[in-house]
């Protein structure tokens, strides 16, 4: 967050991140506009590091009305002190605190160190400050701190949203946004800028909500908004009517309602960066194409949620790359005595990147020579700093302790091994990866679409909230799919509830049917296997001859399961693979309006805690 105004900035600033600090905590700090400098503070760890800080260098030399601060989610750099924003130049007369992925920061940082610019960190965050002080030094942009913030966001890919100080204009602050928030909040005799509006609403309430590619310079009277070229833009001021509480929810009664409505963004931000000259780009990846041309085997070892994803991922991985997957609860792995040795690839996959099971799971591996890469959520956790490489999902901090938008960003990331694989070993042309991460990249806009319909789901949870049970049944990916749900309604509403492999009814579970017993069935797309849609139809046949109550999640415009649904509801078509980046969705919201239904925390399910650092 920015402020411009009459009070101290710096109290201001960290009582504004104190509100903020549930987007992300693994690091804080804080710039003021004092004297004739900038002062500058940051810390790894939480916000109460920080504040500790700042007593012990005292905080007068913090004496100002201008300032900005930013407390971190990291995804470029481990979180630690270096690392931390704001970020400066190398005259410290620029500063820059920075909410997203600048894609080209790799380039961009190149041509800077060729020009001689020493950098101090290891985040894309620092090449912009870099920038900025260049611009603001030179050209038709100098001296002028709005237009060099615009010239630096025409050179920036990704998603981003920056505030800019510096240290020749104490009475303006400068800040952009493309595909990441930005709020401005009028006061009197005072402007903030935050990522949202839970940073300001305590001082005001009157709010402009900034839009894709503008940039606003505020100061203690007021604003003003230009788009990426300076023409000025009109804006709508409104007020906000949220609490502090619903405002840090984004209006939502819970963080996982909210976190299901950021799925889109999850997904987009999982994938965007991994593509480009016409390959798949990994992370940190650390493990060379050679190394993943003599994989022979690939392991995926989680739990829970996690594991659900890696159960997706295993249809698409031996699909694409024709090597065995296997996948495994992390409890299980090691007391199994697993063949592996150092072609295997040992997929470990964590939210939390702290969960036991799956940290021991990751030692035994490594101890068999296995090579290991994370799939992990959060930067520096234990998981990844102990594995051979780590791609990151991008879902940002979950609160709720149900996962969502972290499972959809697993497949997502596990996807994008899978693709490499391939990519490494030719079993996909080059043309068939790209329309592949392709097909991918439309899953945002599909979940998109789920998340507008989903109001019939709610009212279904609802009439569902005094079932005694509720069974889940899938087929090839749509069968991991029942499991995640079935986990959901257990894990929220405190309901039995199971899911099973459709083809495995007749083998025993069919005994469990009986009049009025809710159904959900995962239904694949007519015009993918078409043999698994007609086995799954016969399914429901037998199991609605015995009285179930069929819920089916089936292709909007499938006519053909009309009959079989006592209730239906419709997902966008996509391909096979992608199927269960929509048919997930209607799921997790059923489950959790069950449980609003049935009057329980959705955020804080009873027994359950969010990082299982303990076996
Ligand atoms: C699922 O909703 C739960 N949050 C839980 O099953 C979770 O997926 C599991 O504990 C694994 O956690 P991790 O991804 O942090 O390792």
């Amino acid at each position: 967050m920015g402020y411009v105004g009459h009070r101290p900035a710096l109290e201001v600033v960290l009582g504004g991140l104190r509100r903020l600090e549930y987007r992300g905590y693994d690091s804080a700090g804080v710039a003021v506009l004092a004297g004739q400098g900038l002062a500058v503070e940051r810390k790894a760890g939480r916000l109460t590091n920080l504040e500790a800080r700042l007593d012990e260098v005292g905080r007068d030399g913090f004496a100002g009305t201008a300032g900005m601060g930013h407390t971190r989610w990291a995804t470029h750099g481990p979180p630690v002190d270096r690392n931390s924003h704001p970020h400066r130049d190398v005259t410290n007369r620029v500063a820059v605190v920075h909410n997203g992925i600048i894609e080209n920061f790799a380039a961009l940082r190149a041509e800077l160190e060729a020009g001689g610019v020493e950098f101090t960190s290891d985040t894309d965050t620092e090449t912009a400050a870099h920038l900025v002080a260049h611009a603001y030094d030179a050209g038709d942009t100098a001296g002028d701190l709005p237009a060099s913030v615009r010239a630096v966001c025409r050179r920036l890919d990704g998603a981003f949203t920056l505030v800019v100080t510096h240290v020749d204009q104490p009475d303006l602050i400068v800040a952009a946004r493309r595909s990441s928030p930005l709020v401005v909040g009028l006061g009197e005799g005072e402007t903030f800028v935050a990522s949202d509006v839970a940073a300001f609403i305590e001082h005001t309430r009157d709010a402009v909500e900034l839009g894709q590619d503008q940039v606003v310079t505020i100061t203690r009277d007021g604003y003003r908004v230009t788009d990426f070229a300076g023409e000025d833009v009109d804006t709508r001021p409104f007020r906000v009517d949220w609490d502090l509480s619903a405002a840090e929810k984004g209006g939502h009664e819970y963080f996982m309602l909210k976190e299901i409505e950021e799925q889109p963004t999850a997904l987009a931000d999982t994938l965007r960066g991994h593509f480009g000259d016409g390959r798949i780009i990994l992370d940190e990846q650390r493990i060379s194409d050679q190394d993943l041309r003599d994989v022979d085997k690939v392991f995926v070892v989680a739990c829970g949620t996690a594991y659900h994803s890696g159960l997706v991922a295993k249809y698409a991985i031996e699909h694409w790359t024709r090597l065995p997957v296997e996948v495994e609860l992390a409890s299980e792995f090691r007391y199994r005595d697993p063949v592996l040795d150092r072609d295997t690839l040992v997929v470990a996959v964590s939210q939390s990147g702290e969960t036991a099971d799956t940290l021991e799971a990751v030692r035994h591996a490594r101890e068999q020579k296995a090579r290991v890469l994370a799939v992990c959520n959060t930067n520096g956790a234990q998981i990844p700093r102990e594995s051979d490489a780590v791609l990151y999902t991008h879902a940002g901090p979950e609160v709720g302790v149900a996962s969502t938008k972290t499972f959809l960003a697993q497949i997502a990331a596990i996807y994008l091994v899978g693709l490499a694989l391939a990519q490494a070993r030719g079993t996909k042309y080059p043309d068939e990866v790209a329309r592949e991460y392709d097909g991918l990249c439309a899953m945002p806009d599909a979940v998109a679409r789920v998340l507008g319909t989903v109001e019939k789901v709610r009212s279904l949870g609802r009439s569902l909230a005094e079932a005694k049970a509720v069974l889940f049944l899938g087929r090839h990916v749509g069968y991991p799919v029942a499991l995640e749900g079935a986990l959901k309604l257990k894990e929220l509403a405190y309901m039995h509830a199971e899911g099973f492999a459709a083809g495995e009814l007749k083998h025993g579970p069919i005994a469990l049917i009986e009049e009025g017993l809710p159904v959900v069935v995962v239904m694949p797309s007519p015009k993918g296997r078409a043999v698994l849609h007609q086995k799954l139809l016969s399914n429901i046949s037998e199991i609605q001859a015995r009285g179930a109550r069929t819920i089916v999640i089936a292709e909007e415009g499938d006519e053909t399961v009309r009959p079989f649904a006592d209730e239906l509801v419709e997902v966008p078509a996509v391909p096979t693979l992608m199927q269960p980046l929509v048919s997930t969705v209607p799921l997790q919201v059923l489950a959790a309006e069950i449980a609003r239904t049935r009057g329980y925390d959705v955020d804080k399910p009873r027994n359950l805690a969010k990082s299982v650092t303990v076996e």
